[in-house]
């Protein structure tokens, strides 16, 4: 098929979603249906298919969702500055700036931008880095980030940054929200909880032509059996509530986005870790005014209500559990310095900008508008949150 499909602006190549859609139908044939968090992480991150994997123009006006990023540069200047005051704290000697799902690059190149016009300061101990498996995303990042390709370097793993013993801030802006999930849902009448997987329908059943996939339920695990002691908890909790929740209701687990916040905690020596992104901050996943759960598909603007057809096509995206992600940074050593909506962070900082003795800028009336997207209870500033959290200089060496 050699037909080109408009999706939010962007041209795709109707043939490279049917490849997608193929390689998976061909890893159902042979091994049945695939949980849903296999399918998510093919989705979206196949090498050269997946959705974040095939170009960089999919956020923004021209994509298929903004993030805070796209609204304008104001998000990173303000995050530039709050950087720069956490960064001067630690003593003397290397301190390192990385970001971790950096996309093509944008968020990185407006903090540095600030911070070589407002802190030139810290200049030579300051060492940037993205972490970045991916070898196409890192090319995009490349070509944004020329101006400062000799200060950044790039890693493809937490392994590889450990090497440095990295000191300084981990920062990620919606990574978690896109990392892949499992899904559950209640079935009242068979009186069981049961997992998602995703499996084939008929031909033709699907928008597309080529293959088209339906869900597939199967019976949950017992939490007892499972290694993943969050998951373990997830689902006693489940069995619990199971009782007071509506036929169908759904919830998803997360355990890709702990175990990377887990990680980032033991690969950085001291600092803070930072992220942003969509979800609640208490509650979890058992909200009861969340029966489908909250998984998404984004194509061009619009949400779609089909999570499985045209893979690699649109974005697949589920909200951050964030008491799990606090809990599993404390439990790694390091103290919450904050936890709360995206609103009241951003709106501090712009407090503190605007009574910093030290040089800063003045919003100009366009930054005034990004700001009031940012923080406005209705745009950004409360669906997305923030979780800050610190480790003291020595703490690790006790
Ligand atoms: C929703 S986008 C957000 C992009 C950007 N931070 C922004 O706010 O505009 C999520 C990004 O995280 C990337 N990503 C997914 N898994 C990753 C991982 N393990 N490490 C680094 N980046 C990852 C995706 O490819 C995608 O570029």
């Amino acid at each position: 098929m050699n037909a080109a499909e408009i999706q939010g602006g962007r041209t795709l190549r109707a043939d490279d979603a049917g490849r997608l859609a193929e390689r998976i139908a061909g890893l159902i044939r042979q091994g049945g249906p695939l949980p849903f968090d296999r399918f998510m992480a093919l989705a979206l991150y196949e090498p050269g298919l997946g959705y974040y994997e095939r170009e960089a123009g999919t956020i923004g006006r021209e994509g298929d969702f903004f993030t805070s990023v796209s609204v304008g540069s104001c998000f990173g200047e303000m995050l530039a500055f709050r950087f720069a005051g956490w960064l001067e704290e630690l003593e003397a000697g290397t301190v390192w700036l990385i970001e971790a799902g950096a996309h093509d690059g944008r968020l990185m190149a407006d903090i540095l931008a600030w911070l070589d016009r407002w802190r030139p300061r810290l200049g030579s101990r300051l060492a940037c880095g993205i972490l970045e498996p991916s070898p196409g995303r890192r090319a995009w990042q490349q070509a944004r980030l020329e101006p400062w390709r000799d200060r950044i370097r790039w890693f493809a793993s937490f392994g590889e940054l450990a090497h440095e013993a990295p000191r300084g801030i981990l920062f990620a802006n919606e990574l978690l929200d896109a990392l892949p999930v499992r899904r559950f849902e209640w079935r009242a009448k068979a009186g069981g909880w049961q997992e998602s997987s995703v499996g084939l329908a008929p031909v033709g059943t699907g928008d597309t032509a080529g293959p088209a996939f339906r869900w597939e339920h199967r019976p949950m695990p017992s939490g007892a059996g499972s290694a993943d002691r969050w998951l373990r908890r997830q689902l006693d909790l489940a069995r619990d509530l199971a009782p007071a929740l509506p036929d169908g209701f759904v919830w998803e687990h997360g355990a890709f986005a702990i175990e990377w916040w887990r990680q980032a905690a033991d690969c950085m020596m001291e600092g803070w870790l930072l992220t942003l992104d969509y979800g609640e901050l208490e509650g979890g996943a058992f909200l009861p005014e969340r029966p489908q759960g909250t998984l998404r598909a984004f194509a061009g603007h619009r949400q779609t209500p089909d999570l499985l057809n045209a893979p690699g096509t649109r974005d697949l995206t589920a909200d951050v559990d964030f008491a799990l992600i606090r809990q599993s940074g404390e439990d790694a050593g390091w103290t919450t310095a904050a936890y709360t909506t995206q609103g009241r962070f951003l709106t501090e900082i712009a407090a503190e900008m605007t009574m910093s003795l030290e040089a800063v800028p003045r919003l100009d009336a366009g930054r005034r508008r990004q700001l009031l997207t940012l923080v406005h209870p209705e745009h950004l500033g409360q669906r997305f949150k923030v979780l800050v959290q610190h480790r003291p200089e020595t703490a690790h060496h006790d």
